[in-house]
């Protein structure tokens, strides 16, 4: 009896191939290069980022990022990535908020990106490294004036006794800096998560939704589809 198996793009149902068969075509299918697959990872998810950013209404740089702590609890929020490259997705944020606590415990992170008119997903696991210190003033020296100030301002994810507190400090912040170039807070930094698995999800006829997952082994890149 012939057994069958979705795998495969356009989850056309075929019959299993022979084992070795199977370990020759993988073997192959490794062998076409490694790096590339990266890249073709990357090209995909940074042309979505630009098709979003012409059909979202809002936020199309808008990805959740999971983070965990040291006793592997698990919290989530929205950050927007600045930047998509081979080295990984950029954010930035204050490394005393929950978020810049935990990764300097655990440097693994998740994010997932849903764009809702598109009907595509992306997850990105990986490693979180801190950027530089040039790349941090350049990236600083890009946002306004306002943004500058809130970031002094705000002790993000600490407690507010009220709204009027926070406009108080926005107000000091103007007040200390005067006319002159606000610079960047100690603890506002820049993250690079680079990539580990990237994985693409695209919604597909009758619930058939294509998944791709690219994945780093200690031989280089693969990749497979996924059931939905
Ligand atoms: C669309 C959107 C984009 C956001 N982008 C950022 C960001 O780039 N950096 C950031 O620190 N917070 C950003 N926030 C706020 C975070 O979701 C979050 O409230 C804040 O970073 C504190 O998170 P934490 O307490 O878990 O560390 C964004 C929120 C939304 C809704």
């Amino acid at each position: 009896m012939n057994t069958f198996t979705q795998e495969e793009a356009g989850f056309v149902i075929r019959p299993v191939e022979h084992r070795d068969q199977r370990m020759a075509s993988e073997r192959h299918a490794m062998e076409i290069s490694k790096p590339d697959l990266y890249q073709q990872a990357i090209d995909r998810l940074v042309t979505l980022l630009g098709e979003a950013r012409r059909v979202e209404l809002n936020e199309p740089n808008a990805m959740t990022l999971a983070t965990c702590d040291r006793n592997r609890r698990p919290t989530a929020r929205t950050v927007s990535v600045k930047d998509v490259s081979t080295d990984g997705l950029v954010f930035y944020t204050n490394e005393l908020s929950v978020k810049g606590v935990q990764m300097a415990e655990i440097s693994q992170a998740c994010a997932v990106f849903f764009w809702r008119r598109l009907m595509e997903q992306v997850i990105v696991e990986g490693e979180i490294k801190v950027l530089d210190e040039p790349t941090l003033e350049t990236y600083w020296q890009t946002r306004t004036r306002e943004s500058q100030l809130v970031a002094w301002a705000s002790e993000q994810s600490k407690s507010l006794r009220d709204r009027h507190t926070l406009r108080r400090r926005v107000h000091e912040a103007k007040i200390a800096f005067r006319e002159e170039k606000v610079p960047r807070p100690p603890y506002w930094l820049g993250y690079c998560l680079v990539p580990s698995r990237i994985e693409f999800w695209k919604a597909g006829w009758h619930r058939l939704y294509e998944r791709v997952s690219y994945k780093r082994t200690e031989t280089g890149w693969t990749k497979e589809l996924l059931n939905p």
